[in-house]
């Protein structure tokens, strides 16, 4: 299949060369969850002079961050997918909000020779903001590529748009260029880049890679490569995420992202409370250093924490995770167990209820044997808890495949509303190991307490696979261990009917 076969894009290599005693050891990372400015409620079409003055709005707000992260000392700043101009758009409707972003290898820098390629405002402002503050400047924004007849796969109205991250180094220099592979259903306004690109970057604190939002979760490229491939210490990721609980809100699948992939993830979001979308943080291979959620104010928030620069490196760098060597090693437990049906986001899970204040059990689905054993620290009449297994491609939103083992809340004490969306919960765990026959290396461990907050080193991963905690500060709203099987996923969009 195309999709796997690489590389296909050719990364360009954007380094400074310095010597090895110029290289950091740690860096302060930045990301910024900002509260966009939408351009409004229906999609609109506006004279290119109004949507520069929207982007600009935004622009201004993004410009504070920035400021603010470098005055604290930080090397680098992500800012959110969508964050200059929204997204309730057509393809015709964002036109006006588009600049042609020219290949990084034209050696640019916008805010010294802004009109070099036409009109580039959101460029130059970029490139200015990361120039007078000496910092990295990540962001999104769309790209425009006419095309004509002489390419068969040219749109009707003659031109690609693109999702776009954009990277502007200390001096304000134009080092890296990323569209987006795999596009989220609600963005009829962009084009599929047209295979994955995979964009790294040199700098002294480590090697950065750039992907964005649905990159994380569908496709195995450009994401997995990046990580296996080309090495990158540091995944920068702009995004606009909608929290689905019980398992895919944004703090909990990128911390558990930066577990599975031992990587570090800088991850800033939309912050949008009416829509679900927030939820940014710092993440390392050891866990979440810093995270953000807030479904109370309408305010941007600024994160900042010192990370290892190549946390490979470093002595705490996790060990690689056999995730089936305890799961195929063991007797099933409680084959007796009552089970029932229920879905999470759409996929039909196989439950047993957690009936007792302690137990084991074993629940299976197609391939996959899932195993608990757990002690709560009292049994709650007005709560229940399910443990479940998923086998089976999800179709909804995207396709791609899932393997996963969960431990979780039900929304009430109907065993029916098991796999719902839950926001806070009561019970505390003494005790949890979990673990599953995964047919894939590719499993996140996700530990989300009432809340929606995480539970940074109150649990660990084991290398024989079990995710195990001898207790936990919060109630638990959810455990899992969500698997990706990348060779059983469906082929991508591009390449589905050829
Ligand atoms: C980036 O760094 C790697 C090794 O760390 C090196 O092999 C590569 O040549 C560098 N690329 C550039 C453009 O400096
Ligand atoms: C069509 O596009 C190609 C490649 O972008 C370009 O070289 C060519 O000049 C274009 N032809 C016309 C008629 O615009
Ligand atoms: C993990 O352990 C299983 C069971 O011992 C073994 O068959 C498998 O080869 C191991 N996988 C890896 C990647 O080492
Ligand atoms: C999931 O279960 C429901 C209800 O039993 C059924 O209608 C639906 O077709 C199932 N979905 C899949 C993908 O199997
Ligand atoms: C879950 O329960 C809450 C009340 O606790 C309710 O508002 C919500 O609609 C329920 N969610 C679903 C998906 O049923
Ligand atoms: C998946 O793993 C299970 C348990 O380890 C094994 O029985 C099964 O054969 C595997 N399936 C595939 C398709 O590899």
């Amino acid at each position: 299949m195309a999709i796997f076969q690489l590389p296909i894009y050719a990364a360009f290599l954007i380094g400074v060369t310095l010597p090895a005693s110029a290289l950091e050891d740690t860096f302060v990372a930045a990301v910024y969850e900002h509260a966009v400015i939408l351009s409004g409620a229906t999609p609109t079409l506006v004279t290119p002079k109004d949507a520069l003055s929207l982007m600009n709005k935004n622009l201004d707000i993004l410009e504070g961050a920035v400021k603010a992260a470098a005055e604290q000392g930080a090397h680098i700043i992500v800012t959110p997918e969508d964050g200059i101009y929204g997204w309730v758009f057509t393809r015709e409707t964002i036109y006006p909000y588009l600049e042609d972003i020219p290949d990084p290898q034209v050696n640019w820098i916008p805010c010294n020779e802004p009109k070099r390629f036409g009109s580039t405002p959101v460029q130059e402002r970029l490139s200015c903001m990361a120039k007078e503050n000496s910092i990295y400047v990540v962001a999104n924004m769309g790209d425009k590529k006419p095309c004509n007849s002489s390419d068969l796969k040219c749109p009707s109205d003659g031109r690609y748009q693109y999702n776009t991250n954009v990277v502007y180094d200390l001096k304000g220099k134009f080092v890296a260029r990323y569209h987006k592979y795999n596009l989220f259903a609600s963005e009829i306004h962009f084009n599929y880049a047209k295979d994955p690109q995979f964009v790294t970057i040199n700098t002294s604190f480590g090697k950065l890679g750039l992907f964005t939002c649905a990159d994380v979760l569908n496709f195995r490229e450009p994401a997995i490569s990046l990580v296996e491939k080309f090495k990158v210490d540091t995944v920068l990721f702009p995004t606009a995420w909608l929290n689905t609980l019980p398992l895919l809100s944004a703090v909990q699948y990128y911390s558990a992202w930066a577990m599975g992939m031992r990587v570090n993830f800088l991850a800033a979001n939309i912050h949008k409370p009416s829509l679900d979308l927030t939820g940014s943080g710092i993440f390392t291979p050891e866990g979440a250093k810093v995270y953000h959620f807030d479904m109370e104010t309408q305010n941007g928030k600024l994160l900042l924490a010192e990370i290892n620069a190549r946390p490979r490196l470093s002595p705490t760098y996790p060990p690689p995770v056999n995730w089936t060597l305890y799961a195929s090693s063991v007797k099933h437990f409680s084959p007796e167990s009552q089970v029932f049906g229920g879905s999470i986001y759409f996929d039909n899970f196989t439950f047993t209820e957690l009936s007792q204040e302690a137990d084991s059990h074993t629940v299976c689905q197609k391939g996959l044997c899932c195993h608990l054993s757990y002690k709560m620290a009292e049994k709650r009449d007005d709560e229940v808890y399910a443990f479940g297994v998923f086998d089976g491609l999800h179709v909804i939103e995207g396709e791609y495949y899932l393997q996963i083992c969960t431990l979780l809340k039900c929304n009430s004490t109907d065993l029916k509303s098991c796999g719902q969306r839950v926001d806070m919960a009561r019970t505390r765990f003494d005790f949890f190991s979990l673990s599953g026959t995964f047919n894939t290396s590719y499993v996140f461990p996700e530990v989300l307490l009432t809340g929606t907050q995480l539970a940074p080193g109150e649990f660990q991963v084991l290398t024989d696979g079990r995710l195990i905690s001898n207790g936990i500060s919060k109630p638990v709203l959810s455990v899992a261990l969500f698997g990706r099987w990348y060779e059983k996923d469906s082929p991508h969009p591009l390449y589905a009917f050829s």
